[in-house]
């Protein structure tokens, strides 16, 4: 979508490009006929010569201000892209944490601001060219009243000034032309109108919530009957997987690598349609319960967390609102307090591109710390502490274990020590069929 926008802004300056060489040869036109027009009459001819330049300037002087408009338009376009494509990178992410409106809403936004921009350019920049049209006939009519003065005094013979007044035609011709070319350059603008059809960004099916089974709960319980699931479409990653996981259990997830845990928790929240059997919470199908509801009680630590370039705190709430004693009570938790507490900026620190300004482990522990803020019923964690050392491990799983006592826990993981509160560990290799 980005690029279709990149690409509109290149049309217009193609436009450009290809009108300079036709302005070039219009300037060449009213010198000629300047030399033809002084000969004549160079009194006359002066008149013409000076009204046109007045007319572009006064025409140049209101274009300015016009380009003023233009440019604030483009830095909206800047951020918009930017937002866009940040979105969009990030959009599993989004998904993940149930955000998606919240970041639809951000790019609405700066559509909207874009287009209330474009409208007062279009606006401005339409009143400056009828005004500038006014001038040139204006012009001309001062020229002509001076002419035929020229002509009752005697100075200036009907053939002569029939004949100028035919070259002052020749002069206006590249003037209009040049207020036609700004014209259409306007026009080229209208290409910001597509922009709107962003707004019909293709989103994931949507299921109405009919039941909520995570009412009144503290935790969930995960049914999965004959589940099935393939990427493509033809090999399956997941084969007939059954599988129960009781209210409050802590259950952890091991098998070899590739034999598709990742998959299965990313279909727990519904970020793919499984192509056969079915996942139920509290008895409750995932699509009547609306994917929705299910990733706001359903929370989920990506195995590759991914982070905004933007401050601790965005890449923690989300941009949703916190208070910062909340905040530093979920980053205790995760082991990130005596971090966070230790940067001069603290929560409004900014994170980096994909967060690469923090290590591997603290990337991890912030994206822990951002699903307990949501404090949601279940949790799934996918390798969730493997870049930690033991010690920190270890003090992060206990500290953890008082948390989310209530809730139903999912934890994937290859290292024993990660797995060691679990009430019952599955080998994904050995559920399926
Ligand atoms: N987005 C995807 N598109 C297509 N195939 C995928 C995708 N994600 C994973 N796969 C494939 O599905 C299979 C299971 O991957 P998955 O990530 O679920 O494994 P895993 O058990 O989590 O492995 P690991 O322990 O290495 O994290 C792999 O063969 C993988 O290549
Ligand atoms: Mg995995």
């Amino acid at each position: 979508v980005a690029s279709k926008v990149i690409t509109d802004v290149e049309t217009v300056d193609k436009f450009i490009a290809s009108s300079v060489g036709e302005v070039v040869v219009e300037l060449l036109t009213v010198i000629g006929v300047a030399i033809i027009l002084l000969y004549l009459n160079w009194q006359l001819a002066l008149v013409i010569l000076l009204l046109n330049p007045v007319t572009i300037f006064i025409f140049l002087r209101s274009f300015r201000n016009v380009g003023e408009m233009k440019k604030k338009e483009n830095k909206s376009i800047e951020r918009f892209q930017n937002t866009l494509t940040e979105s969009l990178e990030l959009y599993n992410q989004i998904r993940v944490q149930n955000r998606e409106k919240h970041f639809l809403e951000t790019v609405d936004k700066q559509a909207k601001e874009i287009r209330d921009r474009s409208y007062l350019f279009g606006l401005k920049s339409e009143v400056a060219l009828e005004l500038s049209r006014l001038l040139v006939f204006y012009s001309h009519d001062v020229f002509k009243a001076i002419g035929i003065f020229l002509v009752l005094t005697g100075s200036l013979s009907i053939g002569v000034m029939l004949a100028i007044f035919s070259y002052a035609w020749v002069i206006m011709k590249p003037v209009d032309k040049l207020i036609n070319f700004i014209h259409l350059y306007y026009n080229a603008k209208t290409a910001m109108e597509r922009l709107n059809q962003i707004m019909a960004l293709e989103k994931e099916p949507f299921y109405e919530a009919k039941v909520d089974p995570f009412k009144n709960k503290t935790s969930a319980v995960i049914r999965l009957e004959n589940v099935s699931f393939s990427y493509d479409g033809s090999k399956e990653v997941l084969q007939n997987i059954n599988l129960e996981i009781k209210e409050g259990e802590k259950v952890a997830i091991v098998g070899k690598t590739g034999t598709g845990k990742s998959t299965l928790a990313q279909i727990l929240i519904g970020l793919y349609p499984i192509s056969s059997g079915k996942i139920y919470y509290n008895e409750v199908e995932i699509q009547e319960v609306g994917y929705e509801k299910v990733r706001e009680n359903v929370g989920f630590v990506l195995q590759a967390p991914l982070m905004f370039n933007n401050t601790l705190r965005f890449n923690l709430t989300l941009g949703r609102a916190y208070e910062d004693e909340v905040i530093y009570e979920a980053l205790k938790v995760a082991q990130l307090f005596d971090f966070v507490d230790g940067l001069e900026h603290k929560l409004d620190t900014i994170v980096g591109k994909n967060g690469t300004k923090l290590s591997g482990g603290q990337r991890q522990r912030l994206s822990i710390a951002r699903v307990l803020l949501d404090n949601p019923k279940v949790i799934i964690f996918d390798e969730s502490t493997s870049s930690l050392d033991n010690a920190t491990e270890e003090k992060l799983l206990r500290d953890l274990d008082a948390y989310v006592k209530e809730k139903t826990i999912v934890t994937i993981a290859h290292r024993q020590s990660s797995i060691e509160n679990a009430h019952r560990v599955i080998d994904l290799s050995q559920v399926g069929t």
